[in-house]
């Protein structure tokens, strides 16, 4: 039988078109001999959508996104530091806009460095490893506020929330990846410092891990967590933990397993009600957008994220072994962006 996705396609600014571009070509190679048709509708948002009509997400935008079954994002934003993004706010009134509303809880960034794959580490040793980030909660929803600002006497305050509700759900998924995989969950908080959030994040996870008694606990501070990402980052397999510690730790991670051009994620709403969306980690790199100079592996691999979420999982595994292949076979010749796109778009083919 045949299978219809709806795909809701936002290439965004800079360097996203392109690699866009690229994932595409990959998503239509893997999927051209199967039953499955991705109908992908454009959406045009970011800094330039703003520059030329002044809205970065209208709820007519919004409507349309969530009556898709996946997203596949490039990247937004325009050059830092441009006056004429001030009041743009492209992160939170769109990047995040979109993440709350749809409700996507778990923002999966796996790590894993691949053979060939460049490194700053001297012995890296074996790094295989998923971070499950909270996404909708923690200091990012924005409930905060400021009095007396731009006075000496400024007051700023950021609350973190933290709900059961939303731990318990975040936590539990935590679980069934690594179920999946090699069998170990690792909580990074700060819980001898925060905690009223922490002690609640350590309670809730070891309720759920007695569920799962062939699943190994730990749990680590974020500090001491930045050093271990560095000096034995394999003894991470599934890391669970708040808003705020994983997008620190993501870019950690992704530095140590060969850098912003191969780091994918998954905003995800396991339950489905809403669509997911998948984007490569980076942002739109205005330095080098529009010369063919971005890699597009990372989006490339967010096609696979959101081929395996879709339940496509052959289809997944075809893009990531074309992946770990061209990356195997990487000389030191550099190749432009829509090259790196043909190879792997011809090797999940072959
Ligand atoms: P960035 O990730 O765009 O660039 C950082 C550095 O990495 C630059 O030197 C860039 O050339 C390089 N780089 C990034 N992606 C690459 C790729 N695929 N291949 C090769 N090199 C790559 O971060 P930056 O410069 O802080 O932000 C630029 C704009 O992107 C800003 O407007 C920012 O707000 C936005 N941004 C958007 C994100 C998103 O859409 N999810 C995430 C991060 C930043
Ligand atoms: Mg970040």
């Amino acid at each position: 039988m045949s299978r219809v996705i709806k795909l809701a396609v936002i290439p965004g600014d800079g360097i996203g078109p392109e690699v866009v571009g690229e994932a595409e070509k990959v998503l239509d190679a893997v999927t051209a001999a199967s039953d499955v048709t991705f109908d992908k509708a454009r959406f045009s948002l970011g800094a330039a959508r703003y520059l030329e009509t002044g809205d970065t997400l209208t709820d007519d935008d919004l409507a349309a996104i969530a009556t898709q079954d996946a997203i596949l994002l490039g990247a937004v934003g325009g050059v830092p530091g441009d006056p004429r993004l001030k009041d743009a706010n492209i992160e939170r009134g769109l990047l995040l806009k979109l993440r709350f509303s749809l409700d996507h809880y778990v923002n999966l960034r796996p790590s894993k460095l691949y053979p060939g794959a460049p490194g700053p580490l001297a012995e890296p040793g074996e790094i295989d490893f998923v971070v499950v980030r909270e996404g909708t909660e923690g200091p990012y929803v924005g409930n905060g506020g400021s009095i007396r600002t731009g006075t000496a006497h400024e007051v700023a305050n950021e609350t973190s929330v933290n709900t059961a509700f939303g731990i318990e759900r975040v936590v539990r998924y935590a679980f069934e990846v690594a179920q999946k995989r090699r069998k170990k969950v690792t909580l990074v908080h700060k819980t001898n410092v925060l905690v009223h959030a922490g002690g609640m994040w350590k309670r809730i996870v070891d309720a759920v891990a007695s569920e799962h008694p062939d699943v190994t606990v730990d749990y680590v501070h974020i500090d001491a967590a930045t050093i271990y990402l560095v000096t034995n980052p394999g003894r991470f397999d599934v890391i669970v933990t708040d808003n705020l510690f994983g997008d620190i730790l993501t870019d950690l991670a992704g530095a140590v397993t060969g850098g912003i051009g191969l780091a994918a994620s998954g905003n995800i709403n396991p339950d489905g009600a809403f669509p997911s969306m998948f984007e490569p980690v980076h942002g739109s790199a205005p330095d080098i957008a529009g010369q063919q100079k971005a890699d597009p592996t990372a989006a490339i691999l967010s096609v696979a994220l959101m081929l395996d979420h879709l339940g496509l999982s052959g289809e997944a595994a075809r893009v990531t072994r074309a992946v770990e292949e061209d990356i195997a076979h990487r000389g030191s010749t550099p190749r432009t962006t829509a090259q790196v796109g043909d190879a792997i778009a011809a090797a999940v083919q072959a």
